[in-house]
């Protein structure tokens, strides 16, 4: 029997608890899990079944399999404080973006195998990317739990710990910019001032979904999609040009501006600054 804990209960830490056990692929008596406060990881444990552990160093004293599930920033000390705790088989999964496995190891000793997967809220729907990145000495069987587990709620693309944070603005981040996206649109339409903010967000929210099939349907790349729409000499056509011309700059931002952030963190967290 394979014992699982989770360090963190908020939003990620619950929907992997709930994903997992939801479609059996770890039984709810086989999980315990902490939080910092105890309220999200009791409410959880009373929507799952599984058991809320008084601190995090219960969850890690009886875990084979241990995930850590919270912020970058709680990642050292959450590690810290179960140092000399662990036994040498665990293995640790960190969630954590921006904390590279040579963090982990210091934080919490060599001797562990580590994983670092990145998620996308899609799992949630069962769906989308989830990264995965092997430290040393992973073995086997610690490959075949994690692509069982992440495979059953979206796809695992297995890369290496340097490709993470660009991979990750294109898997775990994009919800958001595709979402941001969307809401600028539905702003400049209400700007016209024509149409209601929630008429606009409902149209522009089932042409997403509808979008999402095209492209799912027989892996249409978006060159198809805009093709099949952005007629030669059409209205569209006008206003991809406009995209075209603007959006090459936004984007070498956005993915600019991610990586400085990350770059930043990873410093200060690991102490360099
Ligand atoms: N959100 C995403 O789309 C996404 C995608 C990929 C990866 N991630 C990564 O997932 C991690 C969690 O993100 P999230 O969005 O789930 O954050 P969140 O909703 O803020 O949840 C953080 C959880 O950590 C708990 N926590 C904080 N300090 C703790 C401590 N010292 N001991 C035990 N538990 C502690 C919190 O407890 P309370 O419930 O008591 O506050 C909460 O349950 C982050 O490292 C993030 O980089 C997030």
């Amino acid at each position: 029997m394979t014992r699982y804990g989770f360090i963190g209960t908020g939003s990620m830490g619950s929907m992997l608890v709930r994903k997992f056990t939801g479609k059996g692929l770890i039984v709810p008596s086989d999980i315990s899990a902490s939080s910092k406060s105890g309220i999200s990881s009791q409410k959880l444990a009373q929507k799952t079944g599984i058991t809320a552990a008084p601190s995090n160093t219960a969850v890690a004293a009886g875990a084979d399999v241990l995930f850590i599930c919270v912020k970058p920033a709680e990642v050292k000390g959450v590690l810290g404080e179960l140092q000399g705790l662990l036994v040498q088989e665990t293995l640790i999964i960190s969630i954590a973006g921006s904390i590279p496995f040579e963090s982990l190891g210091k934080w919490a000793g060599l001797d562990h195998r580590y994983v670092r997967v990145i998620p996308s809220v899609a799992a949630e729907q069962e769906s989308g990317i989830s990264l995965v990145a092997w430290g040393r000495g992973c073995r086997p069987e610690d490959r075949a739990i994690v692509l069982k587990l992440f495979n059953a709620i979206g796809t695992v693309v297995e890369t290496d710990e340097g490709d993470f944070d660009l991979y990750a603005d294109l898997t775990s981040c994009a919800p958001a910019y595709i979402s941001a996206m969307m809401r600028e649109l539905t702003s400049a339409a209400v700007r016209t001032g024509t149409i209601k903010p929630a008429l606009a967000e409902y149209l522009l929210r089932q042409t997403l979904i509808g979008t999402a099939r095209l492209l799912d349907d027989d892996n249409a790349r978006f060159d198809t999609v805009i093709a099949r729409v952005a007629t030669k000499g059409g209205n569209t056509e006008e206003g991809v040009k406009v995209l075209e011309a603007r959006l090459p700059a936004v984007f070498d931002e956005v993915l600019c501006a991610t990586r400085k952030k990350r770059q930043a963190t990873a410093e200060r967290l690991a102490g360099k600054r």
